[in-house]
């Protein structure tokens, strides 16, 4: 499953703006304010909205008015369209979902909610769901899409007016396309890495199975892989190995008074040296491979600046690290300030955000004809950002 493209209409700095062509890895740049966390908040809103309800995730950022786009009707509706492609019944579909949240007598209410595809190749899309305000359909027997003179059965469903259809639907496996999207979201990811809470929470309890948003249980995760999933192990040392100079071997080990500690056995010591010693680079890179390496992979993946505390040579290592989660199906999303990150980095795989009278605009490098030619001449795309030609990407 992978995001082709993103539409968001007054969220927040995103006025009405959109992101197509979107690669399994895409790496994002812009300057302070431009919009980066912003655009990685649209899956969190989603999630905030499916875990709890769109009064929630809308409360958790300072309510409707805070996070309706400035200059926006107070009755404009917030909104996004994801299109995003997915097999089903042995063909790859487009589908789209759609999402428009809007003030109902000053409550917060799901305005309408779609999720469309078309049923065979040509034809409109067909809604395989559509609720308006807390009503709408399903289709109860999306499985039968593909034989063409099947009637399909619309089954009338009331939600909570703030409630995602998805949420509920997307429970059963039957409803296809919803339960992949549900699915997507709850599991998608941001990482805001911290390399001294990394470091610091050596206390063995709290989440083993996901490396959190700081990277503060990075010590439980790499046992829990260390213990369970020792070929994971083995092959997140064997990429230390070839990513991080001098690096020869990783062991976690359980200190008798509960802490646990990394093992770092690094070339030119003989004995192992633990974690404190090991420079903030290689606790990071580490702490990245434990994310990309995890044994149930996030299906979506946003990364806020990687490139801090990691030596310019060590960014290629981590990009091709990236690509290579993108390669094995899952998708990321990369914002950086960084030349050197960007220099690792193919023009295809490059978006940039600029403000344009207070509000995000979204630009692709593969649209610039002067910066694919360049690209084409062997230029690298961190050298030509710095060159100032990413037009309007430098603050004003
Ligand atoms: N409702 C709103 N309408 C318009 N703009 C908004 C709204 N809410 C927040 N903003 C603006 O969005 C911007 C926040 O951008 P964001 O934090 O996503 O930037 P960033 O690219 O991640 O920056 P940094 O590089 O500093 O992390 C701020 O400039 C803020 O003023
Ligand atoms: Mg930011």
């Amino acid at each position: 499953m992978r995001i082709e493209s993103i539409r968001i209409c007054n969220f927040k700095g995103f006025q009405n703006t959109a992101m197509t062509d979107i690669p399994r890895f895409c790496v994002i740049v812009g300057a302070n304010g431009s919009g980066k966390s912003t655009l990685f908040d649209v899956f969190g809103f989603l999630k905030d909205c499916l875990t709890y309800n769109v009064r929630h995730a809308l409360q958790a950022r300072g309510g409707f008015k805070e996070v309706l786009s400035r200059g926006a009707n107070a009755d404009d509706c917030i909104s996004f369209e994801i299109k995003f492609r997915m097999e089903i019944a042995g063909i790859e579909r487009l589908i789209t979902y759609l999402l428009e949240i809007g003030l109902d007598a000053r409550q917060p209410t799901v305005k309408r909610e779609v999720l469309r595809y078309k049923r065979g190749r040509y034809g409109s899309p067909y809604h395989f769901l559509d609720f308006e305000g807390g009503s709408g359909y399903a289709i109860i027997n999306e499985e039968d899409f593909d034989k063409q003179n099947e009637q399909l059965e619309r089954e009338q469903q009331n939600v909570g007016k703030d409630v995602l259809a998805i949420k509920g639907l997307g429970q059963f496996e039957r409803f296809r396309a919803a339960s992949a999207f549900r699915q997507l979201i709850e599991n998608w990811h941001v990482s805001d890495f911290h390399i001294n809470l990394a470091r610091g929470s050596k206390e063995s309890i709290g989440d083993f199975e996901h490396l959190s948003v700081s990277g503060d249980n990075l010590q439980l995760v790499a046992r829990n892989i260390y213990e369970n999933y020792s070929e994971i192990f083995q092959q997140i040392v064997e990429a230390m190995k070839h990513r991080v100079p001098g690096v020869r071997d990783v062991e976690p080990v359980l200190m008798q008074d509960g802490r646990l500690i990394l093992n770092f056995q690094d070339g030119s010591f003989r004995d192992p040296f633990i974690d404190r010693y090991v420079s903030d680079g290689t606790i990071k890179m580490f702490a990245y491979l434990v994310l990309l390496y995890d044994p149930e992979p996030h299906p979506l993946l946003c990364i806020e600046e990687p490139e801090n505390q990691l030596y310019p040579t060590l960014l290629w290592e981590l990009a091709e690290e990236f690509r290579g989660y993108a390669e094995r199906g899952g998708q990321v999303f990369v914002s950086t300030h960084s030349p050197d990150f960007l220099n690792a980095v193919q023009v295809d795989e490059i978006y940039w955000l600029i403000k344009e009278q207070g509000c995000t605009q979204i630009r692709r490098a593969s649209e610039d004809a002067q910066l694919v030619a360049f690209a084409d001449e062997g230029d690298q795309m961190g050298y030509l950002w710095k060159e100032g030609l990413f037009g309007g990407a430098d603050p004003q």
